[in-house]
């Protein structure tokens, strides 16, 4: 599917549930969002009926999201039923990684191809800070095992705020001299009116210069996304880096959102979106759900409207459009 603008549309990211077990700061208030009622959430089976017209229409690529995908109940199933539709080259999960330990080994079985953890500081008191309820060791034991089992490659989402973890640079750099993995760096994108959004910000182009490692780049991570990376000397994995902000990367969107109460999203920060679950639920057969698909690639936008300075709320919490 190519949209107005001459983007190859291949990339489906599914959000299986608004839920999660972490209440991050900067994407979900205390008391969570209120939850979609059980009626209002797609079932597995209508999910993976949208991939199969979304394969037809040109998807090769899935991610799943949350939330966090591993609190609903039959994740690893649903993976496993993607993994039997034929067309799909690549599965891969974005996770909190707190339930992965005991989870990497049964979502490697079920064919998921790889993960991406999200992992904000390698303080323990500033993890349970900012996550108000998770624990960093169980995190960085899902990463471990998610390593064993072969979910490579392994990348660490890394959302840079200035004041809270732009002191641990080194940090996660030293964390790629000892584990093969990916870590990229994301600029703090002002989703809402909240002082994340206002206080946060830092351009990548300003860490790379605090960086005291030299960095060299890399051609060759595997991935669907907008990282640029590179490697520090000696290292095993890699520091990419995100710039949503300063280097946008909309001219290379290859992209569509499913979100768990069933809308096509053309853009992670636009409020538009079209209601597929309304198809479904109405009786509506291939053709129908392949028009949803085609409407919402007509309307991508070229770019997102997203500007420093500039605070607004959306319809939706990044909980509910899963990153
Ligand atoms: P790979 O295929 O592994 O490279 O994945 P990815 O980077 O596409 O997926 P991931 O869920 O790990 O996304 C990392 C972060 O990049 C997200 O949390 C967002 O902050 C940002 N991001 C991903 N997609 C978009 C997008 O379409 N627009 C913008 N502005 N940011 C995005
Ligand atoms: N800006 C950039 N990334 C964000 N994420 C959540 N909120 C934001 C934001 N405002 C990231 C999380 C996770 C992914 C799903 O989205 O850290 O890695
Ligand atoms: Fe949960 Fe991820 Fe949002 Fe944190 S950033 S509250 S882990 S959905």
């Amino acid at each position: 599917m190519k949209d107005r603008y001459g983007r190859e549309i291949e990339y489906l990211r599914i959000s299986v549930t608004d839920r999660c077990n972490f209440r991050c700061r900067y994407c979900m208030p205390e008391d969570g969002v209120i939850p979609k009622s059980h009626d209002d959430i797609l079932t597995f089976e209508e999910m993976v009926d949208i991939v199969k017209v979304g394969i037809a229409a040109g998807i090769n690529k899935i991610r799943v999201t949350g939330g966090e995908p591993l609190v609903r109940k039959g994740t690893v199933d649903f993976i496993a039923k993607l993994k039997r539709v034929s067309g799909i080259k690549d599965i891969s999960m974005t996770t909190n990684g707190s339930l992965l330990a005991e989870m990497a080994v049964p979502l490697k079985k079920a064919g998921l191809d790889r993960v991406n953890i999200s992992l904000d500081t390698l303080q323990p008191d500033r993890f349970k800070w900012i996550t108000r309820t998770g624990c960093l060791a169980e995190v960085l034991e899902g990463m471990e095992k998610a390593l064993d089992a072969g979910l490579s490659p392994v990348k660490v989402n890394c959302v840079i705020s200035k004041g809270f973890n732009d002191d641990e640079l080194e940090d996660f750099i030293y964390l790629t001299h000892h584990y093969p993995v990916h870590v990229r760096f994301i600029e703090l994108m002002p989703l809402g009116d909240d002082e994340w959004s206002r206080n946060g910000y830092i351009p990548n182009g300003e860490l790379i210069k605090r960086i005291k490692q030299t960095l060299k780049p890399v051609e060759g991570v595997r991935g669907n996304g907008p990282a640029v990376y590179y490697r520090a000397q000696g290292a095993i994995g890699t520091i990419g880096f995100i710039s949503p902000l300063s280097q946008h990367f909309c001219g290379r969107c290859n992209r569509l959102r499913l979100t768990a109460d069933g809308k096509l999203k053309p853009c992670l920060e636009s409020d538009v979106e079209f209601d597929i679950k309304g198809v479904i639920r109405h009786g509506g057969g291939e053709e129908d759900i392949k028009r949803v698909f085609r409407m919402a690639v007509e309307a991508k936008p070229l770019h997102h409207n997203m500007v420093q300075g500039e605070y607004r709320a959306r319809n939706r919490k990044m909980s509910q459009i899963g990153g």
